[in-house]
């Protein structure tokens, strides 16, 4: 295969979303079939990076999508991680070869996927587009559907109170200040303001709060501060979509290579939503907020927000009918709705390669 291939290659598979658009990987061209994917993760200033959790499932998202890119020049894409490499900088050796099948027909969703933050129809999915996205994650997981308004009120809910914690997360407002890019429709390397779900006025006024903790935390306290991002941000699309879906594995995440199959079948759930003409939001906080319970650790130095998070745990669990063993693995919402106007695009292939 020549260069020239694998570069367009890993131009489409670049792609892929990774969770605050950070883009954990360097690709490296090792030889004619032979692609190195360089992961990292964000698990030291991070809240939501629990353990790596969700950078991992972005590598797979990647895995995934270079795979279906590879489609687009009749080759099969296989990656297996190399061995000895630390979970938190793992290497991802993919082979490709001559597959002799077309193109698959996700491929030309790759570059218009994208998140939609903003309220959608509430359009119920028809048994087709549910028997689709069922189909599109594989036997190894089952989807949990929150549709009639009973359900997503109780997701509502579950939100509201999971964006307090959020908002008012010391340790979280550190990660919040540095991933949106302010003033823009188009971010290379986070979010832009106006992907973000909120009217202008409230995006000015949270760019002011946004510049100190004392403000936030001010704001917080005595003037409501979290009730309009609150609304805008986490209740009202809640409600104003078809369908909130929760994957669950049918078996444990324990391992480094569970996670990134994880995302594989995320960016897959994603990528069809996209072929059937709906939008999607991923709403991981309270899955990853649960991911510390379950494991027994403290997401902050402040008492309230670890047992605001354990309370959450369980509430989640009662609506997903679960207990505190069952995995879960993605959360998100699902409508159709306009394309959104502004969004995370990507760094350019070149500042992706190794050097
Ligand atoms: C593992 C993971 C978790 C994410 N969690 C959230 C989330 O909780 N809320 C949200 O609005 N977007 C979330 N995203 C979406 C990313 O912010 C988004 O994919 C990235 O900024 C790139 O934008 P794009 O998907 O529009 O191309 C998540 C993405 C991934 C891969």
């Amino acid at each position: 295969m020549s260069r020239d291939v694998l570069l367009k290659i890993l131009d489409l598979a670049r792609w892929a979303p990774s969770g605050d658009n950070t883009q954990p990987w360097r690709f490296e061209i090792v030889s004619d079939n032979h692609i190195a994917i360089h992961g990292h993760d964000t698990r030291d200033g991070v809240i939501y990076d629990f353990d790596g959790y969700a950078s991992q499932m972005a590598h797979g998202a990647l895995l995934e999508t270079l795979r279906l890119a590879a489609s687009r020049f009749g080759m099969s894409a296989e990656w297996a991680i190399r061995t000895g490499q630390p979970d938190n900088a793992p290497i991802y050796d993919i082979t490709l070869r001559s597959s002799g099948t077309g193109e698959d027909v996700l491929v030309q969703f790759i570059e218009s996927r994208c998140v939609q933050r903003r309220p959608m129809r509430m359009t119920p999915l028809c048994s087709e587009q549910k028997a689709a996205l069922c189909e599109a994650v594989g036997d190894a997981y089952s989807l949990i559907f929150f549709e009639s308004l009973k359900d997503r009120l109780g997701v509502a809910k579950l939100l509201w109170r999971n964006a307090y914690l959020r908002l008012t997360c010391p340790e979280a407002y550190e990660v919040h200040r540095h991933i949106i890019e302010w003033g823009v429709r188009f971010s290379a390397d986070r979010i832009p303001d106006q992907a973000v779900g909120v009217d202008p006025l409230t995006a000015k006024l949270m760019r002011w709060v946004m510049q100190s903790w004392g403000r936030v935390n001010f704001f917080n306290h005595f003037l409501f501060g979290t009730i309009a991002p609150r609304i805008q941000l986490d209740f009202l699309p809640a409600l104003a979509c078809a369908a909130h879906v929760l994957i669950k594995p049918k078996h444990p995440l324990n391992r480094l290579e569970d996670r990134v199959t994880a995302g594989m079948a995320m960016q897959r759930l994603w990528l069809t939503a996209s072929r059937l003409g709906l939008h999607l939001q991923p709403e991981m906080t309270p899955v990853i907020f649960r991911w510390y319970v379950q494991d027994g650790r403290e997401i902050s130095g402040k008492a309230s927000i670890n047992e605001g998070a354990m309370s959450l745990a369980e509430r989640f669990e009662y609506l997903a009918s679960a207990n505190r063993q069952s995995g879960f693995s993605f959360f998100c919402r699902v409508g159709t709705s306009e394309r959104p106007s502004a969004r995370s695009v990507r760094k350019e292939l070149p500042n992706l390669m190794m050097r």
